[in-house]
């Protein structure tokens, strides 16, 4: 096999294994309770299980693999951070939002359940995944724990991905500039899959101080990212996409491919993803699937 075969199969073996230990893992940590609570945990799992790429999880567990860190303790801190962006997904789809019925191919879950239901799902996704990195078997470390949650936390709230989405929205009137653009992507989608970086190596237990170069990696593929699913929705298909297409456009918002046109955008996206592998210099083979997710970020078309 040639080398890019070999990261090709690399990858696609890291995305199938990843979205079986993920969707068993929801399965096994969300039963169904035999009350009137049934119908938000059935939603929490609609959303939840068989759907998405689980890219967060990924570049968590690739990280920590990296470092020598278990793989189940790796895969709950993923389940932590994917029930953060499935809430967000949630919430991003509601009317009060982007007001969109369609999601991982099938009916969203405010159109499949209801809004006050969907509301509910979201909350509690929010709360579990803090729950679950909170139990020692995610760590036995407590200092680990902590930082753990810090990490999310600071990722997920108004420094992060909710800060983001709210400058999305005012991004429907305002008149930003790119910067101002760069900030909003850095924090609607660059804050969670930093986290997913940074959470990799805290299981690794590798210093901040010796986190730099993946911070570098993270920044450049979550810009990268965000360009990537602006082009998906200016020019992309929604049965690949399993989404709703030209929303952006019509909704007025500001991207990436609004400010720069989509063969700028996609000159920037393939730049930030020679500076992410760049960042990956001191590091051999291991980082190998790193490399790969960074090409198959800016190269998806869903
Ligand atoms: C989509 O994220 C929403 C954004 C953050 C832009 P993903 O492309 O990672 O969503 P999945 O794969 O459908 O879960
Ligand atoms: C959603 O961004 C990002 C978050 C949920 C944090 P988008 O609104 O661009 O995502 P899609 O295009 O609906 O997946
Ligand atoms: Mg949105
Ligand atoms: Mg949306
Ligand atoms: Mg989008």
């Amino acid at each position: 096999m040639t080398a890019a075969g070999v990261t090709d199969s690399l990858l696609a073996e890291g995305l199938s294994r990843i979205a079986e230990e993920i969707d068993s893992a929801f399965d096994a940590l969300l039963p169904v309770p035999n009350d009137a609570r049934a119908r938000l945990v059935e939603a929490m799992r609609y959303a939840a299980i068989g759907g998405g790429k689980r890219l967060r999880p990924l570049l968590l567990v690739s990280v920590a693999e990296m470092y020598g860190v278990q793989r189940s303790a790796a895969i709950r801190a993923g389940i932590a951070i994917e029930a953060i962006h499935v809430y967000s997904l949630i919430h991003d789809d509601l009317p009060c939002m982007d007001n969109d019925a369609l999601r991982h191919g099938k009916p969203t879950v405010h159109v499949a359940f209801d809004e006050a239901t969907a509301v509910l799902a979201g909350d509690s996704l929010h709360a579990f995944a803090f729950e679950v990195l909170a139990d020692p078997a995610t760590s036995a470390d407590p200092f680990t724990r902590v930082e753990l949650l810090q990490t999310l936390g600071h990722a997920s709230g108004a420094q992060g991905m909710a800060g983001g989405q709210m400058m999305d929205m005012v991004a429907e009137t305002a008149e930003f500039d790119l910067q101002t653009v760069t900030r909003l992507q850095q924090l609607k989608t660059g804050a969670l899959l930093g986290a997913a970086v940074e959470m990799g190596a805290i299981l690794g237990r590798i210093p901040p101080e010796g986190r730099t170069h993946l911070r570098g990696y993270a920044r450049d593929i979550g810009l990268a990212f965000q360009i990537a699913d602006d082009l998906i929705d200016h020019e992309g298909d929604a049965i690949r996409a399993g989404k709703a297409v030209g929303k952006d456009a019509e909704a007025g918002k500001q991207t990436f491919v609004s400010l720069l046109g989509p063969d700028r955008a996609r000159d920037q996206a393939r730049m930030l993803l020679e500076q992410a592998v760049g960042h990956l210099g001191q590091h051999g083979r291991e980082a190998d699937l790193l490399r790969a997710l960074a090409r198959y970020i800016i190269e998806r078309d869903h």
